[in-house]
């Protein structure tokens, strides 16, 4: 061990997660554990479960896994609770969201069932596509907010919790651009008590959740705290966040594919995506308003990876679109295709073709988890505002201002291994590795 361990809290008691949103991510993601708890299943996908970390040289053959090497809460230790706009449990939300097999959830229909919604803070000039009934009434933004950390605090109390995380997997939210009232806390909060339009349901649960020191992730592609105003709080509330939007699907791959051809200066015309999906989320995502917010996080991605600045003989004007189709008969089996038009040497054109038959839920759910997991270590670690080192797990991270983010799902990997590694006090590893050759 080379340098200082860093001193984190060891994860005692239990850890509430709070997911805003129980919808097919969240019940996949809640079902999924309870499985995986009573040895149904295994925790295919998540970083935390089934990772293992070198640490030291390569022939020093250490490489725990990611699970024994830091303090991470255990399973058995999580309490799920969850606010939704309708009101069934997440028994009947998992046969709903249609994600997984009827005989998995029976059996664990007891522990399904007992997770019920509390009611949501909602407004459907933000989520067009969506009607719920179970939803709170206040008199103003404020109000409502405040609400819900009071229903934060009830379940902490009532779940005998020691800390609590939330993760947004509540519907994709209308395109929003940050205005003068997210500045600062103070327009902030008047905006919250004047109900200003600018401020949607989103950042009210973020604002709720930095106000009670509680760490938040955001899944989906909305504003929601990626303003000034919250930034700064949850710095001087000491809280740490991150988001924003699961990156699975299509957008994996592409940080999978987009770092390898550019590995190989290999050149890029055009790269069409498309996919058909029939969840609620397709549903939502239908709405034009509500795809804007998807499609703006979507088509980031590869703009950063290739650097057309840089290269311009390689990537300049190369076209990009993304579509997403609603096409109910698939449900949450998601068919993603991608016709990506290159060029090699001499400038001679090749195609590249991929068609994804994928599940969108099955590729989230392990991402909530390692989530939840790791923003309760950063809090336990004092770790506070902009978690970049959880990047790996977005299609549009989030970073400090002036920074541009960092896409390549490898480059993702090895920065949220080193943050590993250096918390506990290791060396960081660069690759080098001249030291065999001496
Ligand atoms: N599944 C993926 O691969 C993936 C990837 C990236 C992002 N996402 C995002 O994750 C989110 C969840 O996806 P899903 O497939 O579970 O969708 P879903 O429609 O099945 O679930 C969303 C749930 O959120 C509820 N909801 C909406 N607004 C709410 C509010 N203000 N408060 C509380 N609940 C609210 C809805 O009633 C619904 O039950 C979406 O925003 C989606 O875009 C999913």
């Amino acid at each position: 061990m080379s340098k200082k361990a860093v001193e984190i809290q060891e994860p005692k008691g239990k850890l509430g997660v709070l997911l805003v949103g129980l919808g097919a991510v969240s019940t996949t993601f809640v079902a999924g554990v309870e499985a995986i708890k009573k040895g149904l299943a295994e925790p295919i996908g998540s970083l935390t479960q089934m990772g293992t970390i070198r640490l030291g040289k390569r022939t020093d053959n250490r490489s725990p896994m990611v699970k024994d090497f830091v303090p991470l809460a255990a399973l058995n230790d999580l309490v799920f609770g969850a606010w939704d706009i309708f009101a069934e449990d997440a028994y009947e939300a998992a046969l709903h969201a249609g994600v997984l097999e009827r005989d998995l959830i029976a059996q664990i229909k007891p522990e399904l069932q007992a997770i019920k919604p509390m009611k949501a803070v909602f407004d459907q000039y933000y989520v067009k596509r969506l009607n719920g009934t179970h939803i709170k009434q206040g008199e103003n933004k404020m109000a409502l907010a405040e609400q819900l950390m009071k229903d934060m605090e009830d379940f902490k109390q009532a779940n005998g919790c020691d800390r609590l995380v939330i993760v947004w997997c509540a519907s994709t939210e209308i395109f929003l651009k940050a205005t003068p009232e997210h500045d600062t806390l103070e327009s902030f909060e008047q905006a919250l008590r004047d109900n200003s339009p600018t401020i949607a349901p989103s950042m009210i649960y973020a604002y709720a959740a930095l106000k009670s020191k509680v760490a938040f992730a955001n899944g989906a592609p909305n504003l929601t705290l990626d303003v000034p105003a919250l930034m700064k709080l949850a710095v001087d509330n000491g809280v740490p966040v991150c988001g924003k939007d699961f990156k699975t699907g299509q957008t994996l791959m592409k940080t999978i594919i987009a770092p390898g051809l550019k590995a190989r200066y290999l050149g890029l015309h055009g790269w069409f995506s498309t996919n058909i999906l029939g969840n609620r989320d397709g549903e939502v995502l239908d709405d034009p308003e509500s795809f804007k917010t998807k499609e703006e996080s979507k088509l980031s991605v590869l703009e950063y990876i290739l650097q057309p600045d840089t290269y311009p003989t390689l990537y300049k004007d190369f076209s990009h679109i993304v579509r997403i189709n609603y096409y109910p008969p698939r449900g949450d089996n998601k068919e993603g295709w991608d016709n990506i038009d290159i060029f090699g040497w001499l400038g001679y054109p090749m195609q590249i073709k991929v068609d994804f038959l994928c599940r969108d839920s099955i590729l989230a759910a392990p991402l909530v988890l390692d989530l939840a997991l790791f923003l309760d270590l950063a809090q336990r670690t004092g770790m506070r505002g902009i978690q970049e080192w959880l990047s790996f797990y977005f299609k549009s991270p989030m970073t400090a201002p002036d920074l541009y983010p960092e896409h390549d799902l490898f480059i993702q990997l090895m920065k949220l291994k080193n943050t590993l590694r250096h918390l506990k006090g290791e060396d960081l590893i660069t690759h080098l590795g001249l030291e065999y050759y001496d």
